[in-house]
Order: structure tokens, then sequence, then C-alpha cells
């Protein structure tokens, strides 16, 4: 794997790449980097030209001038995206995959560049917005995570994060997971929160993302479940649904083979 550092957008951004062949884009969720991904690289670096960006603030990604008061909305994040296709001189269409946080920058990035999409890949995310509550837990979080650092982030988040075996039986993965959320930066999380809390609906507008589209959920995530997620699938004009047994929220690194296995087949037919 090759890490690029780079002035994107005017921040000091950082990129990840594998591989050759077709460009598979993996976009992160909250509050984690591209090392989630890191199953997938290793195995779809066979097939694909994989691009994994540590979105701003995470990872070795910089802030930049950002201010974590005003947040980062999702569009901001998907014009991050599109410039490292630029940086890599990516013109033919993309396999986009993103999940949760990283799912809602998806379909911002598709509304705005469709004709750099040939494919979807929707992991564990939502097309809701935040409910009033839901939004202002976000809020709240992010005025208080200065003054509390991320220890109560990984405490509140982990345990909604994971299917119960892996909670109890697998703790390199609770592990992985809670290093990866103490390594970002409480700016970083505070832009994201806001970001998300004021983030759109796109429920109505699904029959617009007319690609082939794989949506994948562990069977027992809790932040986006497995119905809600079928009813995605649906929705869209090219979805398939693949529920992934044994995993919460962290599907692609609780069970990595059946998502990877998924991934794989769906890459052979777009
Ligand atoms: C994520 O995994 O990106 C988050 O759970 C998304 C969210 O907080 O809605």
């Amino acid at each position: 794997m090759n890490q690029h550092n780079l002035m994107v957008n005017g921040i000091e951004l950082a990129c990840h790449t594998a591989g050759e062949g077709l460009p598979l884009v993996l976009i992160h969720g909250f509050p984690f980097d591209h090392t989630m991904w890191a199953p997938q690289i290793e195995t779809l670096s066979s097939r694909c030209q994989v691009i994994a960006p540590d979105l701003r603030g995470y990872g070795a990604s910089k802030m930049g001038t950002t201010d974590s008061s005003d947040g980062v909305d999702m569009a901001t994040y998907a014009q991050d995206v599109a410039a490292w296709l630029d940086e890599f001189e990516v013109r033919e269409p993309v396999i986009l995959c993103g999940f949760s946080m990283g799912g809602y920058i998806l379909w911002q990035f598709a509304k705005r560049h469709p004709e750099r999409i040939r494919a979807l890949i929707l992991c564990d995310t939502r097309t809701v917005a935040d409910s009033p509550e839901a939004s202002a837990g976000r809020r709240k979080m992010a005025e208080s995570i200065e003054d509390t650092g991320v220890e109560p982030v990984v405490e509140g988040l982990v345990p909604k994060l994971l299917a119960t075996d892996t909670l109890a039986n697998r703790p390199e993965i609770v592990q992985q997971v809670s290093e990866m959320i103490r390594q970002a930066s409480p700016a970083a999380i505070a832009s994201a929160q806001r970001g998300m809390a004021a983030r759109e609906d796109v429920s109505a507008e699904l029959d617009s993302f007319d690609w082939p589209a794989l949506v994948v959920v562990g069977e027992e995530d809790a932040i986006s479940p497995a119905e809600e997620m079928r009813g995605i699938a649906k929705s869209l004009p090219q979805g398939q649904f693949c529920e992934i047994a044994g995993a919460g929220h962290m599907t692609a690194l609780e069970n990595p083979v059946a998502v990877n296995d998924a991934m794989q087949r769906f890459i052979e037919l777009v």
C-alpha cells in the first residue's frame, strides 16, 4: 500500500492506494480512518486500483483551517474525495463504496459527479436525516468533546458498533475499533458530528441513484438496521441486498471474509 500526502483543496490530506485495475474508492465512517478497510484493501487490490482516503482530520489527514465550530458538511468531504480522483488522474468511472458516514458522503458525491460513477457499494449506512433528538445529541458531543476528550466517545460508541458476540469474544476487534476512535482528534469528531447533524435526507431521491448498487449490512447493526437497509436496496433501481452474519455495524471488520466475497462477486459483474 502507498500513502500519499498532498495539498488537496488547500489542506494536507492523506490517501492510501494499492493495486491496479478498476478504480474502487473506499470511504471510511465516523470516527475512523482508512485502516477500517484493511481486509478489503488487501483482498480487493488483486483486482482493483483501491483508493482509500483519510477524511479531513482523520488518520494522517490534517484539519487545515477547517473550523470545527462550523462543522464539515457531507458535500465538503465528497469534494475532497473527488479531488483525490483528480490528483490520481482517474478518468474512468469508479466503484464508489461508503461505510456509514462514508455512505452519507457517497450520496453527495453521486449527486455532484454522476459521470464519475460506475457502481455503488453501500455498507451499513442510511438515507434519512437525523431526528431532532439525534441531531441535538451530536451537537452536544461536539460542544463537550474539547473538554472531555475522546474517551467518553469510545465508551459510548463501541457497544453500539459491534455485535454481541464480537463484544464478548473478540477482544482484538474491540481493541482495534477503540484505538481507531482514540486516534481521532476532538476537532475532527466535532466537525463531523456537526456535519452529520445537518445532513440532508436523500430517501426520496433513491430512484435517481441508477447504478448497479450492492447494499451490505451486518445482521446485528444497531445504527443502520438491516431492515432499513433492505428498504434502501429495494428503492434503488439496481439495488442488491446482502445481509452479513456475525456482524454489527462494523461489518467490514467483523466478517471480512463474507464482505470481501460479496464485494468480489459484485465487482466481477459491474
Ligand atoms: C459511522 O459509523 O460513520 C457513524 O455511526 C455514522 C453516524 O453516526 O450516523
